[in-house]
C-alpha cells in the first residue's frame, strides 16, 4: 500500500478482534513514530505500550467510572455518521481493556535546551503519532486516537511506574480490525488552499 493510500484509509478504529498484536509489529510502529520530523531533532518523545490486563483491567474501570455521567446524558449525533461516531467513542471506552494494546505517547519538556517551551512537547509527539497510526493502517492494523484514558492518568502513572517528567499526550487504542478500514471524510483541498494571498 502506497503511504497516500494508507492516509486516505487510516480510518479511527474503534472495533477490534481479540487477537494480541505481535511485539515485533508494535515495535514496527515505534519505528515509524520515531522516525518523524520534530524540534531541532531533540526527539524529546517516550512510547509506553500495556497490553498487560493487570493493568488494562483497573484502568478499564476508572474510565467507566469517569465516564458514566457522560454516557448516561450523551447526546445524540447530527446524523448517523456522527452518533455512528459517538456510539464507537463509546464503546471504545466501555471495551478499554479488551482492546489489545494502548500506545501511551508521552513527551518531555526538553527543546530549547537553553529555555525548554511546554508548546514544543505538542510539536514533538503528534507528528511521531500520526506517523504511528499510518504505519499500522499499512500494516492492517486498526488504530484510534484518544484522550478520554487521561481521567485515569494519575492511576496509569502509579500502575506503569511513569517517571514525573514524561507528559502523556495521547492515548493510541490497537488491535487488529473488526470493522473495514473506510476512506476519511474530510474537506476537500479547495476549500482549505490559499495560493500566495488571501
Ligand atoms: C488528539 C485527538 C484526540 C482524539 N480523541 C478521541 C477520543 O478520545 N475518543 C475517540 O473515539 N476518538 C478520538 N479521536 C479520533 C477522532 O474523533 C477522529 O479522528 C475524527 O472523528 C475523524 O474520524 P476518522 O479519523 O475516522 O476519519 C481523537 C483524535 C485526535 C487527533
Amino acid at each position: 500500500m502506497n503511504v497516500i493510500d494508507a492516509m486516505e484509509t487510516c480510518t479511527a478504529m474503534r472495533y477490534f478482534k481479540p487477537d494480541p498484536v505481535p511485539k515485533e509489529e508494535l515495535e514496527k510502529l515505534i519505528y515509524a513514530a520515531t522516525r518523524a520530523s520534530n524540534p531541532g531533532n531533540s526527539q524529546g518523545w517516550e512510547f509506553l505500550i500495556i497490553d498487560d490486563p493487570a493493568i488494562k483491567g483497573p484502568v478499564g474501570e476508572t474510565v467507566l467510572q469517569g465516564m458514566a455521567p457522560f454516557f448516561a446524558n450523551r447526546p445524540q449525533g447530527q446524523d448517523g455518521v456522527e452518533e455512528r461516531m459517538l456510539q464507537g467513542a463509546e464503546h471504545l471506552a466501555r471495551t478499554f481493556a479488551e482492546v489489545p494494546a494502548w500506545i501511551v505517547c508521552m513527551a518531555r519538556q526538553v527543546y530549547p535546551p537553553h529555555d525548554p517551551q511546554e508548546s514544543f512537547m505538542h510539536s514533538t509527539i503528534y507528528p511521531a503519532a500520526q506517523n504511528l497510526i499510518v504505519a499500522a493502517r499499512e500494516l492492517g492494523i486498526g488504530t484510534c486516537f484518544t484522550t478520554f484514558p487521561g481521567a485515569a492518568e494519575p492511576q496509569i502513572r502509579q500502575l506503569c511506574n511513569i517517571p514525573d517528567d514524561l507528559h502523556l499526550f495521547v492515548y493510541v487504542a490497537v488491535g487488529y480490525p473488526a470493522k473495514e478500514f473506510r476512506p476519511v471524510r474530510r474537506k476537500p483541498v479547495a476549500e482549505v488552499l490559499t495560493w500566495n494571498r488571501y
